[in-house]
């Protein structure tokens, strides 16, 4: 069917083609109409007059959004009728001939403004009209664009793409795990990743040295602003690097993302300042601090490492949970010990000195958003044993859960370490959008649902009686 596109028309002044696309609005001057048609390139003006015989009762029909196609001819407009501030505005498009391939119910909301007087609930419910409006195309292209040069950015530096499993297990990055139970394991469950922070340090031990993905990843929190249950990470992980080592690579991959995708953008400080966790609480009370000079500047991108931080938190009484020691990012963060001393010494001040303990931790602040966060990873068995018990988890049972880890240990571990970007997050701040749920395509809602597709949503009889599942009241 189609063979041109819209932007293309330039290079066909003349020719006679076939376009296939939408209306976007249709103007009456007497006997002849304008109808702007629209693709997903571009819009050209087409004009429509008696000369189309009883075609033209056809095109007095046409509503906008309706799918067509059009046979005429590419020609340069009149002069005094050129229009430069607009693209393809020296073309107009003269309809020879039309079909109409499919009609259009009147959309329930505009979809050509910017879209944030229209309640969130409505848009969300039709949200694959909400992504024909032109911010949220830009949103979808710049992600599409942030993806690629990213890939292409690490490829050059040599690092190894590699995907790791949805369906796994349970692993601490702190929050609350979405389970998928298992059709073959009576009563077992698969967890989905909250990150792939296992599977990534297991490709150290298999000598992969520089690995990264661009990784979906899962999380039953309450969404916020910022958060959604289902997000993107770019994940990062690196084998015999230092702490600044890995800090210098992610602030050159940002610099390189900002000049090419966002050259109207300026950073408030580079390099980036490294900012004491301690510093951070004093002087700005958040240890994702907003360093910005200027506020209300939208091109202005004040980027932050923050360094140093606790290696445990204190977790008040909450929800069905004890109060509690928390790790202030993830277990397998490497403590700061002085030089020397024992393992033992070691754990004996996971034990006294739980509230010193610095860890090898590494946060990126963007704007008053934490867009990164990363660390140095343990890899003496026996210290993770003692931070998992300081995290009141029975030692057998950590062992138990944990075999395939600490057994990797024994095969030659490099040190090793990494990061991981909140892809949407970054790209929120960078598109200065609000909201996180308007740089993810098909976001869910402030109660995690998909109010389009209708998730989640009940299940049949049969399909929980072959997971051995029975719901009760
Ligand atoms: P962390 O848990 O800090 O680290 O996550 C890394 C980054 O992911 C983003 N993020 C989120 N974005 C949207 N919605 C959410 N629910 C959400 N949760 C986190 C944040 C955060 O900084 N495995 C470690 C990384 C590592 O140690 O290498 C990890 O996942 O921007």
């Amino acid at each position: 069917m189609k063979e041109i596109y819209i932007k293309d028309l330039e290079n066909l002044i003349g020719k006679e083609v076939d376009l296939y696309g939408w209306v976007e609005t249709r103007r009456d001057h007497g006997k002849i109409i304008f109808i702007d048609l629209k693709d997903s390139t571009g819009t050209i003006q087409t004009v429509a007059g008696p000369w189309l015989g009883e075609i033209y009762s056809l095109v007095e029909k046409l509503r906008p959004e309706w799918v067509v196609k059009f046979s005429g001819i590419v020609k340069e407009r009149p002069d005094n009728m050129k229009n430069d501030k607009i693209l393809l505005g020296n073309l107009e498009f003269e309809i020879k001939n039309i079909e109409i391939l499919g009609e259009s119910n009147t959309h329930p909301f505009d979809v050509y403004g910017d879209g944030k007087d229209i309640g969130e609930e409505i848009r969300m419910t039709k949200r694959y009209l909400d992504l024909k409006r032109p911010r949220m195309k830009d949103n979808l292209k710049k992600r599409a664009l942030l993806f690629k040069f990213i890939r292409d950015y690490l490829y050059k530096q040599e690092f190894l793409e590699i995907d790791t499993p949805y369906l796994t297990k349970s692993t601490p990055e702190g929050a609350r795990d979405f389970l998928v139970p298992s059709r073959l394991g009576k009563g077992l469950f698969y967890a989905l990743p909250q990150s792939p922070q296992q599977y990534k340090q297991m490709l150290m031990v298999s000598q992969v040295e520089k690995y990264f993905q661009l990784v979906r990843c899962f999380r039953d929190e309450d969404p916020r602003g910022d958060r959604q249950p289902e997000f993107t990470q770019l994940d990062i992980e690196v084998s015999f690097k230092t702490e600044e080592q890995i800090i210098d690579l992610t602030e050159k991959m940002i610099k390189e993302v900002v000049e090419n995708l966002y050259p109207e953008k300026h950073f408030t400080q580079y390099p980036f300042p490294r900012i004491d966790y301690t510093e951070a609480m004093e002087k700005y009370g958040s240890d994702k601090p907003d360093i910005r000079k200027n506020k209300d500047d939208p091109n202005e991108l004040g980027f932050a490492f923050i360094v140093n931080f606790p290696m445990f938190e204190w977790h008040e009484k909450q929800y069905n949970e004890e109060a509690k020691y928390g790790a202030v990012h993830h277990p397998f963060t490497k403590i700061k010990f002085d030089e020397g001393i024992t393992i033992e010494d070691k754990v004996k001040m996971i034990n006294d000195k739980t509230d010193e303990l610095r860890a090898y931790q590494y946060d990126v602040a963007l704007n008053g958003y934490e867009v990164a966060g990363g660390s140095l990873r343990e890899t003496n068995a026996r210290i993770l044993e003692a931070v998992f018990e300081k995290l009141g988890n029975n030692v057998d049972d950590f062992r138990n859960q944990f075999s395939h880890y600490i057994e990797m240990f024994g095969f030659g571990v490099p040190p090793h370490g990494g990061i991981a970007f909140g892809f949407d997050r970054l790209l929120m701040v960078l598109q200065n959008e609000e909201s996180i749920r308007e740089v993810i395509p098909f976001p869910k809602t402030g109660d995690n649902r998909d109010l389009m597709i209708n998730a989640p949503s009940n299940v049949s009889e049969k399909q929980l009686k072959e997971l051995n599942i029975k719901i009760s009241n």
